[in-house]
């Protein structure tokens, strides 16, 4: 695993473009799969001014919520809005349908053909955010979604939020060949130090940060607050 500490939020953006932008410059036919909310947006706009061979670049999401790409909590709608207009790859958006189960059965299949060779998805490089209670992807402490062994995509009720999430899971993001966690600002120190530190194993951050084959935590300095041994770049 590998921790970088970054100045401030700009600075962790600028360094998690630049470790995106080189792993399609090795490979422009990998892919990419990314999270949503806030974090990543600067990364991606900063994406979209990166010389890469876009036209090759497939990409998925790690999550959704469960609503239609038009609407504003939409994490592809934010992905689109930060890079996909702007540049010629290929999102792939979880399709909307009222049952979420049906959603990510069909994302599920997506995948396969998108990251697949042969049966099994194998994704390339991932993103990751982490919640101030440790979740990632929509994998939420507690929630169903952790326990599932064999699929790759799944639909998952969130019950402090009392709504329905879509998320890849675990088997699916440890198959990823390298997984970028994006994570900035005090509010996040604890959960950073108690998963990178303080033996926080059972946060799902932690879980997939374990079973990952090449982890990156890419943090900013306030993140990164409550560790006790790290060096800033
Ligand atoms: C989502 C994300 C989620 C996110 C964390 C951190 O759907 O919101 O995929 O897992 O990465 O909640 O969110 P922030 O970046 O907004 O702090």
């Amino acid at each position: 695993m590998r921790i970088r500490v970054h100045h401030d939020a700009a600075a962790m953006a600028e360094a998690a473009a630049d470790d995106i932008a080189g792993w399609l410059a090795v490979d422009a036919d990998q892919t990419i799969g990314l999270a949503g909310g806030t974090t990543p947006r600067l990364t991606y706009e900063l994406l979209a001014r990166r010389p890469i061979q876009w036209e090759r670049v497939q990409a998925w999401m790690t999550d959704e919520r469960h609503v239609s790409d038009d609407h504003p909590d939409s994490n592809a709608g934010m992905a689109r809005r930060a890079l996909f207009d702007w540049v010629p790859a290929t999102l792939h958006g979880v399709p909307f349908e009222d049952d979420p189960a049906q959603s990510a059965s069909a994302y599920e299949a997506t995948l396969r053909r998108v990251l697949g060779r042969g049966p099994v998805a194998r994704p390339g490089l991932i993103v990751l955010g982490v919640g101030v209670d440790g979740h990632t992807a929509s994998l939420f402490p507690g929630s169903e979604a952790l326990t599932e062994a064999s699929r790759d995509f799944v639909a998952n009720w969130v019950k402090a939020s009392a709504v329905w999430r879509l998320t890849a899971t675990l088997p699916l993001l440890a198959r990823a060949r390298r997984t970028l966690f994006l994570v900035t600002g005090e509010a996040k120190a604890p959960v950073v130090a108690e998963i990178l530190e303080g033996g926080g194993r059972n946060y799902p951050a932690a879980v997939v940060s374990h079973l990952a084959r090449d982890p990156v935590w890419l943090l900013d300095r306030a993140a990164a607050s409550s560790l006790t041994h790290t060096n800033s770049f």
